[in-house]
């Protein structure tokens, strides 16, 4: 082990997950790769009270650099602490698509992984997924797998249709690997573009609600859970953009979710949306300006608020912990 995540202050998602499902809230695991995304990330969930997973995709991992994540994770926790919050952070591993790359983040100080098997066969799913939960164990780690498939670009992952999670189905998938948390396809995808114009932008709330009978109490994770807020979208194209037929899933339905099993939504379209939003923003109103502050600051800006206010209209998870003050 390289680094172990209680010393970089983070926690795995067991606590998180059995106090949210027992309270009646989700936990937002938001994606980041960069520094003003993960400032925009903590600084709203300190400031809301709201407990947060920071979510890297492999993809971001390579962005990042795996020496440089860790004591980014830190730096986070290091700011929760200072703001007087006690929020618990966790890192989290998305989309994880093998054994050894989970094995490897395990060793670089995350505190929970998702193995991302969901492609493969019932039992090759379970056995990829029971090997990575076998060792995270041994070390205090979490791991997330995957039942049922997406629609949309997956990291590495690519299905056209969505598969929905098969209610009977997971009772056995999650005693058999032992995993901690199931994440399930009932009509979210990822990306900004979730259903065709003039569809009806609905998920299977039916399916998760059969899900839930199964496992009861069983913490469930929903992916591509964006919304896709109209206002970053006409933004984007306001100022130079192209972004057609963006459409994502109602914030009602979502809340209806987090009020259920589910335990973690999975949000990273609507903070690149935001986030672009206001490089866009500022580059096209202030073609002078050429310091990096002053755009991504305000890309960071414009993803924190959103975040607040998707806190409360998404995930329900705000004053589950001591609200903190931004510290300057
Ligand atoms: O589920 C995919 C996430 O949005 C991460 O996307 O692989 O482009 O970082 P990425
Ligand atoms: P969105 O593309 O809807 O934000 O989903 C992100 C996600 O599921 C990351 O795993
Ligand atoms: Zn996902």
């Amino acid at each position: 082990m390289k680094y172990n995540y209680k010393d970089l202050g983070l926690v795995n998602t067991k606590e998180m997950f059995a106090k949210a499902n027992k309270e009646g809230y989700s936990v937002p695991a938001f994606n980041f790769n960069n520094l003003e995304q993960l400032q925009g990330i903590i600084e709203a969930c300190v400031e809301m009270g709201s407990p947060v997973i920071l979510q890297v995709s492999t993809g971001a991992r390579k962005y990042i650099g795996k020496e440089m994540l860790p004591f980014m994770a830190k730096a986070a926790t290091e700011y929760v602490k200072a703001s007087g919050s006690d929020i618990p952070v966790a890192l989290h591993l998305d989309h994880g698509p093998s054994y050894d790359v989970c094995r490897d983040c395990i060793e670089y100080g995350f505190s929970s992984v998702m193995i991302d098997a969901s492609h493969h066969s019932f039992d090759e799913n379970v056995e990829i997924s029971k090997s990575v939960a076998d060792f995270a164990h041994t070390h205090d780690v979490t791991v997330e797998a995957e039942l049922g498939v997406l629609a949309g670009v997956e990291d590495d992952v690519v299905a056209e249709h969505s598969i929905y999670t098969q209610p009977d189905e997971v009772q056995e998938f999650v005693e058999r690997t032992g995993v901690d948390s199931l994440a399930i396809a009932i009509g979210t995808s990822h990306g900004a573009h979730k259903f065709k114009p003039g569809d009806n932008p609905k998920i299977r709330l039916d399916i998760l609600k059969e899900i839930e009978e199964r496992i009861p109490g069983f913490p469930i994770v929903l992916h591509g859970s964006s919304s896709v807020p109209k206002q970053f979208v006409d933004m984007i194209v306001q100022y130079g953009g192209t972004m057609k037929d963006a459409i994502g899933i109602p914030d009602e339905q979502l809340l209806l979710a987090s009020k259920s099993a589910v335990a973690k939504i999975n949000v990273d379209t609507d903070g690149r949306l935001a986030f672009t939003a206001g490089i866009r923003e500022v580059l096209a109103t202030k073609p002078g300006e050429f310091d990096p502050r002053k755009y991504a600051g305000k890309a960071k800006d414009y993803m924190k608020e959103y975040y607040k206010s998707k806190i409360v209209d998404v995930f329900g998870s705000q004053d589950a912990y001591k609200r903190g003050i931004e510290v300057k």
